[in-house]
């Protein structure tokens, strides 16, 4: 395997961390050269165009700012690239189009980076969750992000650039979990705020979303906390409550063992430690001609959510 890794910063030097455990990783592409130098002896780019191009390497890996996902995905799926994307997929319907379109029609593997899925927690509880419906799922994310947080990239805090606030990026993966678990609702209602950082922000920092027609899924979701809390979900079947929480399952007042952390977290305590399973697996899939769960069907899940949630302004949406 051949890997590359598009965008060197905090989550790709990360991926690129994993990919060279492996021994996959190849190549590295940053517009910033100063981002590259830890990569010396590896093909170094800063053009991702140039890099699919002329390298042509098995794996892209896409770590880049939001508005930038759908664009190199299409870019490297046409010219027969497997893609491991990072979250959000895209941030517009027009792009979600084009990329479901381009992996249909693409020979090549589309991944997407929702790597809460693997935790053992999640594993658990979708596993406990087979044969029963669940009635209510609810999930709670409260976390502190900072003027620096938003100053440290030009893309943050920026419509255009990362597609909305709190809900397309920090709460992203418990809205997932939250479809994961109880199922796509078909209409729901949803609001967003901007409360603490308006000074520098012009997207949402506070949101809440209602499942209003199919599951009962409730998130709520702020960056306006004053340090960062673990995120909370609660789901109620016929017969059973279950608490999750990272490290953590509760069934009905019960503590589960949920066995042993199998991966070791690497990077920021709020990423989790999918990552690495999530890698395994995306390459296991890729080498054994298997089909890859979180394709982009599975990726644009929470993306349509986001957007209806963005399209909403209080009143009830299709998804
Ligand atoms: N799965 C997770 O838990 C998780 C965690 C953190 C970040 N992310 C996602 O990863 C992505 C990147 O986030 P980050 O925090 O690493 O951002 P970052 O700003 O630290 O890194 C982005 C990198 O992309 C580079 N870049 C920008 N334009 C480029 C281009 N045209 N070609 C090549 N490189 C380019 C930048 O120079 C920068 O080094 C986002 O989609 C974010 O939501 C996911």
């Amino acid at each position: 395997m051949r890997s590359a890794v598009i965008g060197a910063g905090n989550i790709g030097t990360l991926h690129a961390h994993i990919l060279s455990e492996c021994g996959y990783l190849a190549a590295v592409c940053d517009i910033d050269e100063s981002k590259l130098s830890p990569y010396g002896g590896l093909a170094l780019y800063t053009d991702y165009k140039k890099l699919i191009d002329e390298f042509h390497p098995d794996v892209v890996h896409i770590c880049t700012p939001h508005y930038l996902h759908a664009e190199m995905t299409v870019y490297a799926l046409e010219r027969g690239v497997s893609v491991l994307c990072e979250k959000p997929l895209c941030i517009s319907y027009e792009e979600l189009e084009a990329v479901l379109d381009a992996e249909k029609k693409s020979a090549a593997m589309l991944g997407v980076c929702l790597q809460n899925r693997y935790n053992r927690e999640t594993v658990f509880v979708k596993e406990y969750l087979k044969d029963r419906d669940v009635i209510s799922a609810v999930g709670h994310v409260a976390w502190h992000r900072t003027a620096e947080y938003y100053a440290s990239g030009s893309w943050r805090g920026r419509k255009a650039t990362e597609g909305g606030g709190v809900l397309i990026n920090q709460a992203l993966h418990t809205l997932d979990l939250l479809q994961y678990f109880a199922g796509m609702p078909e209409k729901i209602t949803a609001s967003v705020s901007t409360l603490t950082l308006g000074d520098c922000i012009e997207v949402e920092d506070t949101a809440a979303v209602i499942g209003t027609k199919g599951p009962g899924i409730t998130l709520f979701a702020t960056n306006g906390q004053n340090s960062d809390m673990p995120v909370e979900i609660s789901i109620k079947t016929d017969g059973s409550f279950i608490k999750i929480m990272p490290g953590f399952v509760m069934i009905n007042g019960e503590i589960m063992d949920i066995g042993k952390e199998t991966y070791r977290p690497l990077g920021k305590l709020c990423y989790g430690s999918g990552h690495g399973a999530l890698i395994a697996d995306y390459y296991e899939k890729l080498q054994n001609g298997q089909k890859f769960a979180i394709d982009g069907g599975e990726g644009a899940k929470s993306v349509r959510l986001i957007l209806a949630a963005y399209r909403s302004g209080g009143a009830e949406v299709d998804v």
